[in-house]
């Protein structure tokens, strides 16, 4: 939990008191606290060199310390550093300035937290208002309810609603009093909860943000991004997580770090995934265009967490830089023959026939029995296998967790392009994961990804082992096996199950015949 509690604390601080042990120095962990505190977006640090009485209130003690900590922190991106020495045990220079620290002439803690400047600059940004909730107590009064992350607003101002792009001016600002009674204001500012209220009737609902109409948040897919990983389950690029970032939520999906960094010597290091506590950067793609803003302006609009779909579990929080422009130089090309004229010349609906199951469980076997079968109702057919995909496209990919997510999206897009073309495709592959089987569902339009759970025991597919590969996995000559060691997520909910203990290939392909047509 410490990266997380860290991560939390600082993401809403302004200033960071940084605890040094006089007797000890500055210690990884310094520096682990500082690189996270300056990644938040906190400006100004205390050095707090603590325990001072233990080193007889020294001042070589002191200065080593701190030239220690500056050789470090000239790196991080702060905009003042302040070096106290004191005792917290005999209060020397926390509220009182100390009688045994004649050589320091600067602030007391106490003195430095009450007069520092913590940016009220936030004021000074263009509004930008996350609509929380949209208040409707009776018919004659709809609000927008939320915290005002940036900018002023006052009654008469032009805003506009992102991303709709709809404009309108702001008819009154409602708050709740402390004795509950409903008050209007003349003006909120950046840090207040409010409820405001358009001159006009515009759709606006949870999620939205409402800005400055003269200067509205961009809005994109792409970004460059910071990620600090929280979970004990590492990254997997290319799975597809929730993110949630101000009141919006969208799926996310982030490839493979561009470079971890190294708290200690914050040096970039080359890595494939992020492990707990773990602060890297990345590309992140999400599914939607949303509203954001670089986290140097904006905290609220700026800093996202990432969630896992399954476990519900928040894996990462991530400060946007900037968003990439590749995307917006790519656009889908519409043709004229669609999926729709293909389909229609085959005379047939196009589906994804989706095999899940162990190896050795009869997926291949089931769905080319499955196929002859649809070749003879005059369907038009196309089968990827695992095996035959892995000699070609996917030959660069082996058996980890991230080859196997990235193997089964590449064949998911694959997929929906053949669906595209107006094919029955039948795909037998392992997908031993449910987040990917999910989002190739979500790849097709509703009703054409069909899941197909070949069920069958471990124990019975590995009495089979058809090619060795249980028997070598057993012995610890095959790394990563499905059911051995990597797991095998079944489906909880599938379209079509075979349980091929009770039924032949050729019978679990009747049975699906059966299913798919209603016979
Ligand atoms: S998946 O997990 O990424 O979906 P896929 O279906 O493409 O796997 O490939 C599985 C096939 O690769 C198996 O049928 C088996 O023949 C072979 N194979 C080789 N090594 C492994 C392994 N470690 N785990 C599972 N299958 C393996």
């Amino acid at each position: 939990q410490y990266t997380r509690n860290m991560v939390t604390g600082a993401s809403t601080a302004e200033v960071a008191v940084i605890l040094i042990d006089a007797r000890k120095g500055v210690l990884p962990q310094t520096r682990r606290h500082s690189m996270i505190c300056s990644a938040l977006g906190i400006k100004n640090v205390v050095v707090a060199i603590n325990k001072m009485d233990l080193v007889a209130y020294e001042r070589d003690v002191f200065d080593r310390i701190l030239a220690d900590y500056m050789a470090f922190a000239n790196q991080l991106e702060f905009s003042g550093v302040t070096a106290i020495p004191m005792s917290a045990l005999k209060g020397d220079n926390i509220i009182a300035r100390s009688n045994a620290i004649q050589w320091y002439q600067g602030p007391t803690l106490l003195g430095f937290l009450e007069t520092v400047d913590t940016g009220a600059s936030r004021v000074n940004h263009p509004l930008r208002f996350p609509v929380q909730w949209v208040n409707r107590p009776n018919l004659d009064f709809r609000g927008f309810s939320g915290l005002i992350a940036s900018g002023r607003v006052a009654p008469g101002d032009d805003i506009r609603v992102v991303p709709s792009g709809k404009n309108a001016k702001v008819r009154s600002i409602v708050t709740m009093a402390s004795d509950g009674a409903m008050q209007t204001l003349d003006e909120a500012v950046a840090g207040q909860s409010v409820t405001l209220t358009l001159d006009t009737q515009i759709d606006c609902s949870r999620g939205d943000i409402i800005a400055a109409a003269d200067n509205p948040p961009a809005v994109a897919d792409r970004f460059e991004a910071t990620l600090i990983w929280m979970d004990e389950t590492p990254l997997l690029p290319g799975r597809s997580y929730e993110m949630k970032i101000g009141t919006q939520s969208v799926a996310a999906s982030v490839q493979t770090p561009k470079y971890q960094v190294n708290v200690n010597t914050m040096e970039h290091l080359a890595s494939k995934t992020l492990e707990l506590n773990a602060i890297g950067v990345v590309e992140i793609a999400t599914t939607q265009k949303i509203s954001f803003a670089p986290y140097a302006e904006n905290r609220a609009l700026g800093s996202f967490v990432l969630i896992d779909k399954m476990s519900n579990a928040t894996v990462a929080a991530g400060l946007l830089h900037f968003s990439l422009r590749r995307a917006d130089n790519i656009h889908w090309q519409a043709t004229d023959i669609d999926r729709k004229a293909h389909a229609q010349l085959k005379n047939q609906k196009p589906l994804l026939l989706w095999f899940t199951g162990l190896s050795g469980s009869g997926k291949s076997t089931i769905a080319n029995e499955l196929e002859k079968i649809l070749h003879t109702m005059n369907r038009h057919t196309f089968l990827l296998d695992g095996d035959n995909v892995r000699h070609g496209l996917n030959k660069d990919l082996g058996f980890t967790d991230a080859d196997r997510v990235e193997n089964i999206r590449r064949i998911g897009e694959v997929s929906k392009l053949m669906v595209d073309a107006g094919l029955i495709v039948l795909s037998a592959f392992i997908s031993p994961f449910r987040a990917e089987r999910d989002m190739v569902r979500e790849m097709l339009p509703e009703g054409e990804f069909i899941e197909i759970f070949v069920d069958t025991p471990l124990d019975v597919a590995e009495q089979r082992d058809v090619k060795g590969l249980y028997k070598k996995a057993r012995a610890g000559a095959l790394k990563n096996f499905t059911g051995i060691d990597s797991p095998y997520e079944p489906p909880l909910n599938p379209d079509i199950r075979v349980n091929t203990t009770q039924m032949s290939a050729p019978e679990a392909a009747q049975y699906i015949v059966n299913q798919l047509f209603g016979l």
